[in-house]
């Protein structure tokens, strides 16, 4: 499967990806990697990989739908049969979503549906939890809400800041993104009328 991942910033998942293919654990290649920034150190990381790199900057478009439309020609055109979001910092509109339905992937760091939206480390630290962690999910026109995929799961301790639990949580978006990207590409994975399944079974 060729994939075509989306980001906006440092790309630890990209190369967890990345890394993951270079060791034979994802069956996929990387057709593009697009940022609406050009500053994004993610870039650097697909050009050391060998894999093309596409800057859209969202500031150029007036309406949403026309952003997202030129990513999705992009995509087309690099000829990505599944999308990864790594780190994309902009609302995908529901033409988009629909678009690639079934075939677009996003982590998010917090154990969904617990803490959609941003600054979740803080926030996951100012409600008390003892688990945090990571989700893998489709993506549906509804933000943070497709339905989930696996999640990666981590302890909270009193001595913690949003930045050693998001130390902590990055360490299981790198195990699981490469995991849940490895069975969407090998056809393990559907979304199906009835929700995700693996393997035929339900998740
Ligand atoms: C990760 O925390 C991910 O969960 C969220 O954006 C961040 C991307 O980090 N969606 P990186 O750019 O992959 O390092």
């Amino acid at each position: 499967a060729r994939i075509g991942v989306l980001l906006s910033g440092s790309g630890s998942n990209l190369q967890a990806l990345l890394d993951a293919a270079a060791a034979g654990r994802l069956p996929a290649r990387f057709a593009t990697v697009i940022s609406n920034r050009a500053d994004a150190y993610g870039l650097q990381r697909a050009e050391a990989a060998g894999v093309p790199t596409r800057v859209i900057d969202h500031r150029g478009f007036a309406e949403r739908e026309r952003f997202d439309a030129a990513v999705a020609d992009a995509l087309a055109e690099a000829g990505a049969e599944i999308v990864v979001l790594a780190g994309f910092m902009r609302v995908l509109t529901p033409g988009f979503v629909e678009r690639f339905s079934g075939r677009l992937l996003n982590i998010h760091p917090s154990l969904l549906p617990d803490f959609r939206g941003l600054h979740t480390h803080e926030r996951a630290l100012a409600a008390g939890v003892e688990r945090h962690g990571c989700t893998v999910h489709f993506v549906t026109p509804a933000l943070d809400a497709g339905p989930a995929i696996i999640q990666g799961v981590v302890p909270v301790g009193s001595g913690d800041t949003a930045e050693t639990l998001a130390e902590r949580v990055q360490r299981q978006e790198h195990r699981v993104y490469p995991l849940a990207v490895a069975w969407l590409a090998s056809g393990r994975l559907a979304l199906t009328a009835d929700g995700p399944r693996l393997d035929g079974r339900p998740l």
